[in-house]
C-alpha cells in the first residue's frame, strides 16, 4: 500500500482510486473497475452523476448550514416529502449525518419517549460503531464499554423453516414477557446485511409488530441500507405490511454525501411536543435537504422503484445461473438491489484466504467484490442505474475467478 498518514483501521485494499463515473471507478493507471456496491452502498445514482453535481453546486451556492435551532426553505420542503414518500408512517423526521448518528437518534428518543432503559436488538444485527450503537451491533458483543439494558435475541435465516422462524419469535416473547417493563424499543435490520445477507419471511415480522403492541414496545427498524428505494418501494417495511415507530434511513439517502434520516410515525410525537432536545452541528442543515430532495425527484422522474425491482430480479437469475455451472457459490438471493450469494467450498471454515484470492482475481479482472462472515458471503448493492450489461459482466468475472477453478 502507498506510504500514507492515516489511523490503519482496516487492512486498506489496493488499487487507490482517483475518480468515478457512473458504476465503475478508476484507479491511478486509469483501469476502469466495477463498484458493484455503490461504495459503501452510498452512491445509488452513481458515481459523479451530473444532474446531481448541478443541484450540489446550486445548493452550495444558495445556503447549505443553519444553526442548530434554525431551518431552511429547503428543510420544510424535504420535510413535506419525506411525509408524503413515508406511506402510513405519515413520519415527522429530521436529517442528520451518518447511519450510526441516526440509530444513536433513534434509541436516545425511544428511551425518553418511554421512559425505560432496554433496548432488544438481534445477534446478527449492525447497527455502526459508536459507543451507542456498537452496543446493539451483533447483540454488543464487541461493545466495550457496554451500555446495560441490552437484551439480544436470534433471528430466522432466509431459507428457515416455520420451527425456526417460531423459535425466534418465541426467545424474543419471553424477553418482552420478562423484562418488557424496562424496555423501550426493539431495533432491527429488516434485510441483515453485514450479519450475513439474511432476509426474514414477511410474516415474522407481521409477528415482531404484533408483540411490540402487546407488550407496549416501539418497533424502530434500521433501513441504512434498505431504505431511500434499495428494494424497490422508499422503505422495506412498506414491503412487509407493517407501520414501524421510528425509522433510521442513511446511505442511498445521501447520494454519496453523508446524510442520514429518521423518521417518527405520526401519532409519536406527543402532542405537547419534545420535552428533550438534540442539538447536532448538521441536524436539518440545507445541504442535506437538498441532496434528499434531488434524490426523490430523480427516482421519481426515472421510475428507479420500478427499475430496481426489473434490474433486481434479472441479477438474481443470472446468480442463480451461475450457482448452476459454479457450485462453488450457492443459496443466491435478494430483494430488489440488495443480494446476496454464499461460498460453498468442502472442508473449509476459514473463508477469509479463499476471499482474499477470488476478490484480488476479480479486481485483476475489472471487478470490485465485497463480502462478509469471514468473506463466505458475497453481497451486491449495485447503484440503481446498473446496466445488464454490467451485471453480466460481473458474473463472467466470478465465474472465472472462482475459487478452485
Ligand atoms: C444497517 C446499518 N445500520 C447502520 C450502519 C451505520 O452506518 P454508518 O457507517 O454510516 O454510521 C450501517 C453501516 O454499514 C448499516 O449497514
Amino acid at each position: 500500500m502507498k506510504e500514507n498518514y492515516l489511523i490503519p483501521i482496516v487492512p486498506f485494499h489496493e488499487p487507490v482510486l482517483v475518480r468515478g463515473e457512473g458504476s465503475y471507478v478508476y484507479d491511478e493507471e486509469g483501469k476502469k473497475l466495477l463498484d458493484l456496491n455503490s461504495g459503501q452502498f452510498c452512491t445509488v445514482l452513481g458515481h459523479s452523476n451530473k444532474d446531481l453535481i448541478k443541484e450540489i453546486t446550486r445548493i452550495s451556492e444558495t445556503l447549505v448550514h443553519t444553526s442548530s435551532g434554525m431551518i431552511s426553505e429547503e428543510v420544510v420542503e424535504v420535510s413535506k416529502k419525506i411525509h408524503e414518500i413515508s406511506g402510513n408512517m405519515e413520519a415527522y423526521s429530521i436529517l442528520l449525518s451518518t447511519g450510526a448518528e441516526s440509530v444513536e437518534f433513534a434509541l436516545r428518543y425511544a428511551k425518553h419517549l418511554k421512559g425505560r432503559n432496554g433496548i432488544v436488538c438481534f445477534q446478527k444485527g449492525y447497527h455502526g460503531l459508536t459507543l451507542g450503537t456498537q452496543s446493539v451491533t451483533f447483540g454488543g458483543v464487541y461493545a466495550a464499554p457496554e451500555v446495560s439494558h441490552i437484551f439480544s435475541v436470534p433471528i430466522p435465516d432466509t431459507f428457515a423453516e416455520k420451527e425456526e422462524v417460531d423459535n425466534c419469535l418465541a426467545v424474543l416473547e419471553k424477553t418482552l414477557a420478562e423484562h418488557g417493563k424496562e424496555i423501550a424499543g426493539v431495533l432491527m435490520e429488516p434485510i441483515v446485511s453485514v450479519g450475513g445477507m439474511i432476509f426474514p419471511v414477511k410474516e415474522y415480522f407481521t409477528e415482531v409488530r404484533r408483540l411490540c403492541d402487546e407488550y407496549d414496545v416501539l418497533l424502530i427498524l434500521d433501513e441504512c441500507q434498505t431504505g431511500f428505494g434499495r428494494t424497490g418501494s422508499w422503505f422495506y417495511y412498506e414491503q412487509l405490511g407493517i407501520v414501524p415507530d421510528m425509522v433510521a434511513c442513511a446511505k442511498g439517502i445521501g447520494l454519496g454525501y453523508p446524510v442520514s434520516l429518521v423518521m417518527f410515525r405520526n401519532g409519536l410525537v406527543p402532542k405537547e411536543g419534545m420535552t428533550m432536545t438534540h442539538y447536532s452541528s448538521h441536524q436539518n442543515d440545507g445541504f442535506a435537504a437538498a441532496i434528499v430532495n434531488f434524490g426523490i425527484q430523480y427516482i421519481k422522474e426515472h421510475n428507479l422503484l420500478e427499475r430496481a425491482t426489473e434490474i433486481g430480479i434479472y441479477f438474481l437469475e443470472k446468480l442463480k445461473e451461475l450457482e448452476k455451472t459454479c457450485p462453488v457459490y450457492t443459496k443466491a438471493r435478494g430483494h430488489g438491489l440488495m443480494l446476496g450469494l454464499d461460498l460453498q467450498l468442502k472442508g473449509v471454515d476459514n473463508y477469509r484466504p479463499v476471499y482474499q484470492e477470488l476478490t484480488e482475481k476479480s479486481t485483476k479482472e475489472g471487478v470490485l467484490l465485497q463480502g462478509t462472515n469471514g468473506g463466505q458471503i458475497l453481497r451486491f448493492l449495485p447503484d440503481y442505474l446498473i446496466q445488464k450489461e454490467d451485471i453480466d459482466f460481473c458474473v463472467e468475472v466470478l465465474k472465472k475467478a472462482a475459487p478452485g477453478v
